[in-house]
């Protein structure tokens, strides 16, 4: 509260004053109670409930409830959530149809955003951003059906079957039986690769204002449903220097196997930022320290691939690359670490997921935080629509010759 008794928002109304912060580095958009990050300390929390703890005690749905509705869910609350989703996995059949317009080879990321934001004209019941109900059933339908959209996606790209949900199965379970199933034949669940991917899934859940979140609230305030605010996320998250770096990592791994470049070698040309490479997989815009996602991520990489009998030498290339930057002054002075994209992406791989499926699976992740993220802007009083200003570069008055 201002002095006058004002709220500190009426203060900061229109003054004419323009801060420019490029990339925002410095700029808070918004209040918000759903996750904390201390960038320098290396610290994650899902409300108040450090990750480390949810990714050993919890699963991917009880995460879900936790971002959107504050408040770990009782067993009882969780049973009824858990079957709520599962009865809205299914799509329209005139939805199913709608991937047979894609080429075969298009990449799943625009495949799974268009058929987010062509929800909307399926269940044009449930698009008023400021009626509970039609909020409390929108969020219902994206988690359940985003699982099965990516996985429409996966089949209509390897040219097989669609496979219809099974709701006996759990969230997880569900997603790699649609994805890896084949009709008339029973699909066997690894159990191993099933808790695998509920801890990604986990580790993926929310991350405050990154780039497809901010997008998420930004198409959001103006008002836009949850279903387009969701699609314009998605498409956010698709590029290579954010959600689109776990597949981009893994073909830099690949690139240098094949290559059979000296990884320091290679160190060397991203430090002289040859041909303007970057190690992806490494920095972070808030984390200057080890990011706690890519702690835990890299100790279940081991761990899983063990489990699966899987020896991949791309982890070994990335072990190595790893340890040339934590020892090397440039990684160093800059405070760059990996991030959690630097080893999911062996992970999926090892799990039989292409390349291009790796940012599909980070937005089945991601999906809680932005739907938290756009429920509590909506109910935000302090809400106002998204305009950023601009310092104005261009030409002065200029007049049309003759
Ligand atoms: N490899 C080499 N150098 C790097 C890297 C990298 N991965 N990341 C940053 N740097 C260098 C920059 O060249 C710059 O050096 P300079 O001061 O000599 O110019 C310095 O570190 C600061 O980099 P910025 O780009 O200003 O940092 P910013 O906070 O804007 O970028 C980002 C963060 C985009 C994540 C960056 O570190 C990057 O491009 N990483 C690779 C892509 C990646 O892994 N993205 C995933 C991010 S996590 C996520 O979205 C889930």
């Amino acid at each position: 509260e201002g002095s006058n008794g004002l709220g500190v928002n009426s203060l900061l109304k229109d003054t004419g004053l323009v801060t420019y912060d490029v990339g925002f580095v410095n700029t808070a958009s918004c209040k918000s109670a759903v996750t904390y990050i201390d960038g320098d300390q290396g610290i994650l929390r899902y409300r108040g409930y450090p990750i480390e703890e949810l990714a050993q005690k919890s699963s991917f749905v009880e995460v879900c409830y936790l971002l959107i509705y504050g408040d770990l869910p009782t067993s009882d609350e969780l049973a009824r959530f858990e079957e709520l989703i599962s009865r809205h996995t299914m799509l329209h059949e005139d939805l199913r149809a709608f991937f047979n317009g894609f080429p075969r080879d298009a990449h799943p990321m625009p495949v799974l955003s268009s058929a987010v934001s062509a929800l909307g004209t399926f269940y044009q019941d449930s698009l008023d951003p400021f009626d509970q109900e039609q909020v409390e059933i929108s969020t219902v339908r994206l988690l359940a059906k985003l699982p099965t959209i990516a996985a429409y996606a996966y089949k209509k790209s390897v040219g097989q079957a669609f496979i219809y949900p099974d709701n006996s199965l759990n969230f997880v379970e569900n997603f790699l039986r649609m994805t890896f199933g084949v009709p008339a034949e029973p699909y066997v669940i690894d159990p191993t690769v099933a808790k695998a991917l509920d801890l990604l899934f986990i580790l993926h859940a929310d991350h405050e204002q990154n780039c497809s979140t901010s997008t998420v609230r930004l198409v959001g305030s103006a008002h836009a449903n949850l279903f387009n605010s969701v699609s314009a996320g998605i498409h956010a998250l698709s590029g290579p220097l954010h959600g689109g770096a776990n597949q981009a990592v893994l073909e830099m791994l690949g690139d240098l196997q094949a290559s059979g470049e000296d990884p320091k070698a290679f160190m060397d040309r991203v430090k002289n930022k040859e041909d303007g490479i970057r190690l992806m997989g490494f920095g972070h815009r808030v984390y200057k320290n080890y990011d706690p996602r890519a702690a835990i991520i890299k100790q279940a990489a081991d761990e899983i691939l063990e489990k699966m009998g899987k020896n991949d030498p791309l982890l070994d290339i990335a072990k190595q690359l790893e340890e040339i930057a934590l020892a090397d002054e440039y990684f160093v002075e800059r405070r760059l670490y990996p991030n959690v994209d630097f080893y999911t992406g062996l992970i999926y791989k090892a799990m039989g997921f292409p390349p291009k499926m790796f940012t599909v699976l980070f937005a089945i992740g991601r999906l809680p935080g932005w739907i938290a993220q756009w429920r509590e802007m909506m109910t935000d009083q302090e809400t106002k629509i998204g305009r950023p200003r601009q310092v104005y570069v261009g030409e002065t008055e200029r007049h049309y010759p003759g």
